[in-house]
């Protein structure tokens, strides 16, 4: 049986487990710790390594992070602190833990989780799936293979970098119902649409789980859905990335 230890980082929690790689599903009880303040390099590598030890873990190790990932390299940091910019992630990671680990986009980790094991399963052709949260992730897969670190939510819309228009943030920000966010959204995946004209997209993120409340003012051409696996997925897609060809290249 598979597995590898998959670790998700976000700008508040970092969350990790063991996931059995075949069924998606974790083996171990998913650990929750707090980003440390400010969110620089060193101490959330330290805080990666404090999991990795905790589950006295020493097999494949897989690092979601909020960032373009290029050989284990950050190369954008538009919601995590600028010190990232060119930091070696998995380098640091390995110096710190002893394992080599596969470092790729927060997003295209929960997308490898949909696209095999949620709601994406089975899908062929252009499959997109976007993260709705402090800012727009993207993952979009060509008959189930990772197009590694696109970054659509930072397509301009209207003037605008689009995740500050149309991300969970921006509802909260402006105190947006969800119908009006839903509009922001819906105007968004058309521009997508026209660049990329998906067979499907799934919509993850907190606000999939509230999906009935926004989802059904979304009109657009292609079949919208929310993502399945919640909160798990980056956890899952972290830990599928160890054995994926393409993440994080
Ligand atoms: C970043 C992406 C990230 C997304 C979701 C965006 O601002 O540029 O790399 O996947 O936020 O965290």
């Amino acid at each position: 049986m598979a597995q590898a230890f998959g670790v998700d980082v976000g700008g508040t929690g970092i969350k990790a487990a063991v996931v059995d790689l075949d069924s998606g599903q974790l083996v171990t009880e998913r650990v929750r710790v707090e980003t440390p303040k400010g969110g620089k390099p060193k101490p959330v590598v330290e805080t990666i390594a404090g999991l990795v030890a905790d589950a006295k873990w020493d097999g494949p190790l897989g690092v979601a992070f909020p960032a373009v990932i290029r050989h284990g390299v950050a190369h954008s940091a538009a919601n995590v602190d600028k010190h990232w910019i060119g930091t070696d992630v998995a380098q640091l990671v390995e110096d710190a833990t002893k394992v080599r680990p596969t470092v790729l986009n927060d997003a295209d980790a929960a997308g490898l989780a949909e696209i095999r094991h949620g709601a994406g399963a089975g899908v062929d052709g252009v499959v997109l799936v976007l993260t709705l949260g402090t800012g727009i992730g993207s993952a979009l897969f060509v008959d189930g293979t990772l197009v590694p670190n696109t970054e659509l939510g930072h397509l301009e819309l209207d003037g605008h970098d689009a995740e500050r228009k149309a991300a969970e943030l921006a509802r909260e920000r402006e105190g947006l119902s969800w119908k009006q966010w839903a509009h922001r959204v819906e105007h968004y995946l058309k521009h997508v649409d026209a660049l990329l004209w998906p067979d499907l997209v799934l919509l993850g993120g907190g606000v999939s789980k509230v999906a009935d409340k926004w989802l059904p003012y979304i009109d657009v051409r292609p079949p919208v859905k929310p993502a399945s696996l919640r909160n798990e997925a980056g956890i899952v897609g972290a830990a599928m990335a160890t054995a994926d060809p393409v993440a994080g290249r």
